[in-house]
């Protein structure tokens, strides 16, 4: 099938202010959480030059494939899973790191290839999977679930205020066969159809909870921790306010004044792009950057 070139592209957002957070050495060990198509990872692992001892994880086959293309005869340990039973295998095989990093959310590639159901501005079958082998899809969420399940889907993982409205529009409509059918309901549960981007917090919800992304975050927080050696880093970068929620939370209970506690934070607030990233990456808007070292 022909592709387009540009689908493929992915800006790492944040870039330079992640390497000068968390100063990746010579020797150290990097495991790569979200690796998706390798912009943070080939700019840590030019610093850190430690490819064997080093992991990338990603649960969509297409990252995968790109990542196998540009890291291959390295020596590096590719890992085709979610990053919560990955980080789970590699404390049971009892590894250490010095340095993890997880990029959040989907990639450039998954929004603007048309067919993977993730962007509300084209017509495509709802899907929404990260990883294509994964069976339920978003169709499933939005024509499967009660009524109430879906208002509670919207209500926690969209913050959407219209939730019981939307849910019940979808209800009356099903089978709702596309992102365009979707995303014309969510434009009519607001009076005068009056908001600009009315399917936005719809399209996160359903897709957060396709993918269960925020007990994936939260579950894997404590492993990362456990995987950490000492003076090792995590670097966590969100894009939106429920994902950077758990993050905090877990920094901070992990650190502070106690004399046990095992992190110090080094970005007391989250760090965000520059005018200038913006400008070049739309996509890096909404992203917060926060990083904590082990105590020693
Ligand atoms: C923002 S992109 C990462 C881009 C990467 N840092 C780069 O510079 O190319 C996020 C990637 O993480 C993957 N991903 C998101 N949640 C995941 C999870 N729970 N387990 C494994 N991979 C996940 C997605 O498939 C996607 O490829």
């Amino acid at each position: 099938m022909h592709q387009n070139p540009h689908t493929k592209n992915h800006t790492p957002v944040l870039l330079k202010e992640l390497l000068e957070l968390t100063n990746p050495q010579k020797g150290e060990r990097y495991l790569d959480v979200t690796a998706g198509y390798g912009g943070h990872a080939a700019a840590v692992l030019a610093k850190n030059q430690n490819y064997r001892q080093s992991v990338l994880v990603d649960r969509d086959g297409e990252a995968i494939v790109a990542l196998n293309e540009r890291f291959r005869g390295n020596g590096i340990k590719l890992m085709h899973q979610d990053f919560l039973s990955a980080s789970d295998e590699l404390l049971k095989a009892r590894r250490k790191f010095d340095l993890i990093v997880a990029d959040l959310g989907v990639s450039s590639p998954h929004l603007n290839e048309v067919s993977r159901g993730f962007s509300f501005t084209k017509a495509a079958p709802l899907d929404m999977r990260m990883d294509q082998r994964q069976p339920t899809t978003a169709w499933d969420i939005v024509n499967s679930s009660s009524e109430a399940d879906l208002a509670e889907i919207l209500r926690r993982y969209g913050e959407e205020p219209r939730y019981r409205q939307i849910a019940g529009l979808i209800v009356r409509n099903r089978p709702v066969n596309s992102t365009q059918e979707l995303s014309e309901l969510a434009r009519k549960a607001w009076p005068g159809h009056s908001r600009k981007q009315p399917a936005t917090r719809t399209f996160q919800a359903i897709r957060i909870a396709v993918n269960d992304e925020l007990s994936q975050l939260s579950e894997a927080l404590p492993i990362w921790l456990k995987l950490l050696a000492p003076g090792g880093r995590i670097a966590v970068i969100s894009f939106h306010s429920l994902e950077d929620r758990i993050v905090k939370r877990f920094f901070a209970s992990e650190s502070g004044d106690r004399l046990d506690a095992a992190l110090i934070l080094l970005t007391k607030h989250p760090v965000a792009p520059g005018p200038h990233e913006i400008a070049n990456n739309p996509r890096a808007r909404s992203a917060k950057l926060r990083v904590v070292v082990k105590q020693k």
